[in-house]
């Protein structure tokens, strides 16, 4: 009766430590073992990247194309609440999801809350091959 006591009580406080887990920063890590990636642009998963000032996700990046020849690929994550983070072509940064917050293309903080920048990868096309890397 008291190993049953013991173990209700030691699931009823990992229950409790999840939410606190999730809303941490510390939770929610990048897929780091994903990077560098490929993705074919004429796959209609990615296609979308064909067009300027679209964006998408994988493997917890944020990919935008800016222009005919550049892209922008960043930590997906806001660096402040781990909300999402997605390209707003209209004014040429990235931006929280959250309260809002501001990333330059490079992934530095342009404005807002979030207390760092968000991580910058390298991008390279090559056809319609585009590789994302460290
Ligand atoms: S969580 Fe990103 S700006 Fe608030």
């Amino acid at each position: 009766m008291k190993t049953k006591s013991f173990f209700h009580s030691y699931a009823v406080l990992l229950l409790m430590a999840l939410p606190f887990c999730m809303l941490s920063s510390g939770c929610k890590k990048e897929n780091q073992n994903a990077i560098p990636f490929s993705i074919d642009l004429s796959n209609s998963t990615y296609s979308a990247l064909n067009t300027p000032g679209a964006y998408l996700y994988n493997a917890n990046v944020v990919i935008a194309r800016i222009n005919a020849t550049t892209f922008a690929a960043l930590s997906e994550y806001c660096t402040k609440d781990n909300n999402t983070v997605g390209y707003n072509a209209s004014i040429g940064f990235f931006v929280c999801s959250g309260c809002g917050g501001r990333f330059n293309l490079d992934g530095t903080v342009a404005f807002g809350p979030p207390p760092k920048a968000l991580t910058k990868y390298h991008t390279s096309l090559s056809g319609s091959i585009l590789t994302v890397s460290q």
